[in-house]
Parts: structure tokens; sequence; C-alpha cells
């Protein structure tokens, strides 16, 4: 039987918010047709942004949105987005399958989509094919309320108000697609760059450096020794891909060894956070710079008859499980981790909306973060699991997985139930009190079932399998489940 022990009086401090943070890229059907329709199309929209959607974004009060890309983002050049719509300049986009961007998601449309959803931006500038001058000039359009011809334009553009975006990103990916450079000189490149993005007025910008894909020290070894007090985080990608990038499992016909490899290969997280979390005490012991885990999530095989640059997968139990284990992760590590995007909102890789048309699916995955919410915020709790060890030989994971917080005196634990097949007891108790009652809501599906166009079979439901004994909480967890238990 597994075991849970909390301990309120043990804690790493606040789980930031920004860890349930996502990321819209320019990439497939994420903005165009998963979020953005324009005003004349016949889906409901506010403004050109689909409704349905932007509910969806607000019932998970996402903090923060990471825009424009990615890979994109290095061969974006933010004039070409604003001004009249029809004049707009038109690209392909070489990245991603070769289609036609007409910019007619640009700037104040991002803004306007932040607006909607009430959450806050963080833009990515060009390092990789923009100038200096370019990136500045981003900074001063969106934030300045000084007189200057580049505000003017704004306004003339139709925004009075600076908006005063915060989180600000110089490059992506720049040891890849945003440059292929070598550490030492991307960091010069940063320290550059960072100089001439101002701070206007009361805001501050939090200023984010390209940091390393997955386990790469060295590159983090470079930046933190060379410009850790230029900058607020640094970032880090981390994908979960089974089978490895030439031979990519399938989202939804999988083993259940593909599903312990997946999972083993997400909870690896952990230990590549570790790595770097390590080097960045030695520069910044207190703290101050934030692990920025900005594109992170599973990337599978496009579902068969797609466009391969577009990165549309379904979305199974598998992928609810993977969320639920990098979100513990990232809470119980929220001492570093100050933000998460997960990769992407809409339609690309781990998505956790999917649209076909005028219609919408909430994946398995969006139902964890609906579960995790009241983690936002909440002050973490010690959270110390023991259970059987379960998986496959190369793949050995625990078969629960859990993290807690407090907030405004009650506890929130989600924990889940690895096993595909087995239902197990866990036995919750809080150190040196008693537990009287709890409520619950749990997901729980069979691991390769997902939700589709006109079948929704999985949601979040009312749980109360579970019972106080001895002042602890026995929970009955159903197989394949992700739950959050309020104390
Ligand atoms: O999320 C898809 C791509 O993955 C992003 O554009 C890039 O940053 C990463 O390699």
């Amino acid at each position: 039987m597994a075991k849970i022990s909390l301990d309120r009086n043990r804690s790493k401090g606040t789980i930031s918010r920004y860890i349930y943070g996502s990321f819209a890229e320019h990439l497939g059907r994420c903005i165009y047709g998963g979020i953005y329709v324009g005003k004349d199309s016949p889906i409901p929209n506010v403004n050109g942004m689909r409704k349905d959607v932007v509910e969806a974004m607000k019932n998970l009060r996402m903090p923060v949105l990471r825009w424009p890309g990615g890979c994109f983002a290095d061969e974006y050049h933010w004039r070409d987005g604003i001004g009249e719509q029809q004049d707009r300049k038109r690209m392909v986009n070489t990245h991603w399958g070769g289609v036609v961007e007409d910019n007619s998601f640009g700037t104040h449309e991002f803004m306007e989509l932040c607006r909607q959803v009430g959450c806050e931006p963080y833009i990515t500038g060009n390092v990789g094919s923009g100038t200096v001058k370019e990136m500045s000039e981003w900074v001063e359009y969106l934030n300045s309320d000084g007189d200057s011809t580049v505000v003017q334009e704004r306004w003339k553009n139709g925004q009075k108000e600076a908006w005063g975006v915060r989180y600000w990103g110089v490059g992506n990916e720049s040891w890849g697609c945003g440059g292929n450079m070598r550490a030492e000189y991307y960091t010069d490149e940063y320290r550059r760059f960072q100089t001439y993005c101002r701070q206007y007025g009361d805001n501050k910008l939090y200023k984010i450096a390209c940091g390393p894909s997955d386990a790469d020290v060295s590159w983090t070894e470079v930046l933190m020794k060379n410009a850790a007090n230029m900058m607020d985080g640094l970032s880090m990608h981390s994908y979960t891909i089974p089978g490895g990038w030439n031979n990519k499992n399938r989202a939804t016909v999988f083993t259940q060894d593909d599903y312990w490899e997946t999972l083993s290969f997400a909870a690896d997280i952990d230990r590549k956070i570790g790595l770097h979390a390590a080097i960045m005490d030695r520069y910044d012991p207190e703290k101050r710079v934030g692990l920025i885990i900005d594109e992170w999530g599973t990337w599978f095989q496009v579902e068969p008859d797609t466009n391969p640059g577009f990165l549309y997968q379904q979305n199974t139990m598998r992928d609810a499980m993977v969320a639920a284990v990098s979100l513990d992760i990232f809470n119980k590590r929220c001492d570093r981790v100050h933000m998460a995007n997960i990769a992407q909102t809409v339609n690309v890789l781990q998505a956790i909306i999917l649209t076909e048309g005028d219609q919408m699916v909430l994946t398995p995955t969006y139902h964890v973060f609906d579960l995790y919410k009241e983690h936002m915020d909440a002050k973490e709790l010690d959270c110390y699991v023991e259970a059987e060890q379960t998986g496959t030989e190369k793949y050995p994971m625990p078969s629960v997985t859990a993290s807690a917080s407090e907030k405004d005196g009650r506890i929130t634990l989600t924990v889940s139930n690895l096993e595909p097949e087995k239902a197990q007891e866990i036995t919750v108790s809080l150190k040196g009190e008693a537990i009287r009652g709890a409520e619950g809501r749990i997901l729980t599906g069979k691991m390769d079932e997902y939700n589709d166009f006109g079948k929704n079979t999985l949601a979040v439901k009312a749980f109360s399998d579970f019972e106080v004994k001895d002042g602890a909480l026995v929970i009955r967890m159903p197989a394949c489940a992700v739950a959050e238990i309020r104390l």
C-alpha cells in the first residue's frame, strides 16, 4: 500500500502561478484556426479570438502565455504584424509547414488575446535574424508612454496606453533554430541585446536568457558565469520523446512498454532540473534567477494525413500522466522553477485544446491543469511518497506521484496512480495533525483513451472514494487516474 506524508512545517516556498503557463506559436493550427479566426469568421469570436477557446483558457486561470515562438520567434519581425491587416507583409513560414503567414495576428492581436484571457504576455524577441534596434523598439512600442515616433505609431494603430509587458525572452533556442550559436557567442549577444531592452515607467522587465536544451550543463555554466547578473530568468526546453527523434511513438497507438518509457522520460526532467539548479546555485545562491521551463511536453508522430510541419498530435491519458508527473516535479522544485509553459496551447504537440472548424475538444492534459489550479501561488508543502516500484526493467517508475500546497488554511494534494491497470490504496497522513475530511475531483480512463470531436468521454468528475481512518485519509485510487484532494 502506498503512503503519502505531508508536513505543513516544511516548505520550499511559494509555487509560482506562472508554472501553469502556456505557449502559443505561429505553428500549424495553433494561432490561426485554433485561437484566431478573424472578425469575419462564422465561428463565434470576439475581435477575432475564438470564444470557446478563450473561455477554456480563462477557466484554467491561465497566468501567462508565451508568443510568437519557438523557432518562429527568431524569424519574426514585429513591424510586419502591425498596422492595417490587409497591408501587412506576407511571408512563408519556412520552419513550420511552408505555409503563408499573412501576419494578421500580430502584437495588437496578441495583447488583445491576453486581455480576453486575463493572462500576462511573455514575448520572445528575435536575436537570430533580428537586430538590437528592432528588439529595442519593440519594447518601446509595447511599454513606453513617452511622445516618441515609435510610440506615436502605437497610438495611430489604436492603442493609447502602454501595455506594460513584463516577461521578455531574448531569443529562442539560440543553440539551434535560433541561430546555431555557441554558448560564448550567445552570452555576448544576450548581454548586448538586453542592454537596449529598456525599462519604462514602473514596469520592470523580467529578462529571460535562452537557456539549455535538456541536460546541456555547459550552456548553463557559460551563461550563468558571464551573464547571471543581467538576467531574471534562464529558460530550459525539455520534451518527452519516447522512441527517440527518428522513431517517435504514435500518440494514440502504443504499448504498455511505451507508456512506461514515456513516463520515465518525463520524470527524468527532475534530474535535468537538478543539474542546472546546482550550477545556478553556485552563481546565484539566493535563487533570484528563475529557471523558466518555457517548452515542455510530449512530442509524438503527427497524426496520419496531417502536414508534418504542423505537429498535430492527439492526446491520451498517457499525456495526462506526463502532465501530472511534470507538474508535481515543478511544484516540488518551486524554489528554482519560477515559470513553465506547456508546448503548446492549441492543436500543436501536447495541446491542452484541439479544434476542428467550429468544434473544440478539451484534452486529458487540459483536465490535469484544471485539477492542479489550486496550487497556483500556494505554499508548497513537503509531500513524501512511498510507493511500490513498477514500470519495466528498463524503465522503472514509482507507481504514485503527488505534490501538495496550502493556501488560505486549506491543503491541496494532487495525487496520481500511474498503474495503467491496477487500482491501489493510498494512505495520506498529515504530520502532527489528524485529517478530518476531504473533498475530491478525479480524471481517470484507459491509458490510451482520448477525447475526440463528437466523443468526449474523459472529464473531471467529483470523487469521494476515500475515508478517514485513525486520522489518516485512505484513498482508493482507480488505475490510471489523477486526483485533486482538498483537506
Ligand atoms: O514547440 C515546437 C518547437 O520546439 C519550438 O518552436 C522550438 O523552440 C522547439 O524546438
